[in-house]
């Protein structure tokens, strides 16, 4: 399993993550027309009605993208960083949601409780993405509708390593197959991609109808896999510093994506990339700046050594 691909690697790194992800990392990564698009690939008609739970919800910017389609007390968020939902919980249009705390991969939900399942950027953590996605089939009615939101694996080779190494960036057919042995119907998705990313293909928005009452008939038995509390790598000492490993390891393949993004953002008019091009903020003009004040640092040093 990948560096980040871990329950307890995830809980810590957005501890500090959450400082800032709603400044430097969804306005880079998912953006709001691909939330729109993403989005509206769900059936929101009878939004009154509809109950509404998302998972991984995070900082709560996707619930954002739904509250604008139903009413925010009919939808639940569940998340396992109590960092992140604080963030949520102070967003104004989401005064009304409710929150829980809890694994993507064990639901706190009775069998058939919503109408619409919305998981948008969270399965690059999941130990075993396949139970969260029977999750998702579990905790929806008959005809309700789980639409799930992720990367896909890069075509650029650096991009490709570093994603591998850093956490799931499933490929396009793992999604299908997800969904299809989950026993999801009438399965349809999109692509979505930020403006600078010239890959129409940088990630996937897939969708399915519950079509019976119950669990997915292909889910194992209820409590076969584990908790978050319960991983089952080796003593305290080993664990920990795998943890600790995994987590550092982890953060600078994350930090590395961020640079990355920021330069193809600034980039993109130059490369000929079409999109609706989204302005920086305050937060990534300050990185942008600081590389390139340390890139000017290190040019002059070499420029000056070789005199
Ligand atoms: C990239 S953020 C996405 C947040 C949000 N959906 C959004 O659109 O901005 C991923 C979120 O998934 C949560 N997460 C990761 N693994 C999880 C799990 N097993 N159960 C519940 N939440 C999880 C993280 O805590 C984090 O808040």
């Amino acid at each position: 399993m990948r560096l980040m691909q871990h329950k307890r690697e995830a809980y810590w790194f957005y501890r500090y993550l959450s400082n800032f992800y709603d400044k430097l990392v969804n306005p880079l990564f998912w953006t709001e027309p691909m939330r729109e698009k993403a989005l509206d690939l769900a059936d929101w008609s009878g939004g009154e009605l509809l109950k509404v739970v998302d998972v991984g919800s995070g900082t709560g910017f996707t619930t954002q993208g739904i509250a604008r389609r139903v009413p925010a007390k009919n939808i639940i968020c569940v998340d396992q960083s109590p960092e992140q939902m604080e963030r949520a919980m102070v967003k104004p249009d989401l005064d009304d949601c409710r929150f829980r705390l809890g694994d993507a991969e064990r639901l706190p939900f009775a069998d058939d409780t919503f109408d619409r399942y919305v998981s948008a950027g969270s399965i690059e953590y999941w130990p075993d993405p396949q139970q969260g996605v029977f999750e998702s089939y579990r905790v929806i009615k008959e005809g309700g509708q789980a639409l799930l939101i992720g990367p896909i694996e890069p075509v650029n080779p650096i991009s490709k390593f570093i994603a591998n190494a850093w956490m799931l960036f499933p490929p396009e057919h793992e999604y299908h197959g997800y969904y299809e042995r989950a026993g999801f119907k009438d399965i349809r998705y999109t692509y979505i991609r930020p403006h600078w990313q010239e890959n129409e293909r940088y990630g996937i928005a897939i969708i399915g109808t519950k079509p019976a009452p119950g669990r997915s008939p292909a889910a194992p038995q209820r409590g076969s896999h584990a908790l978050v509390e319960a991983d089952p790598e080796g003593g305290w000492l080993g664990r920990n510093l795998l943890l600790t490993g995994r987590l550092l390891a982890g953060s600078l393949a994350g930090f590395l994506f961020i640079p990355m993004a920021l330069l193809a953002h600034v980039t993109a008019p130059l490369r000929g990339v079409e999109g609706e091009v989204q302005p920086l903020n305050r937060e990534q003009k300050a990185v942008l700046y600081g590389l390139g004040a340390v890139t000017a640092f290190f040019v002059l040093r070499a420029i000056f050594r070789k005199r």
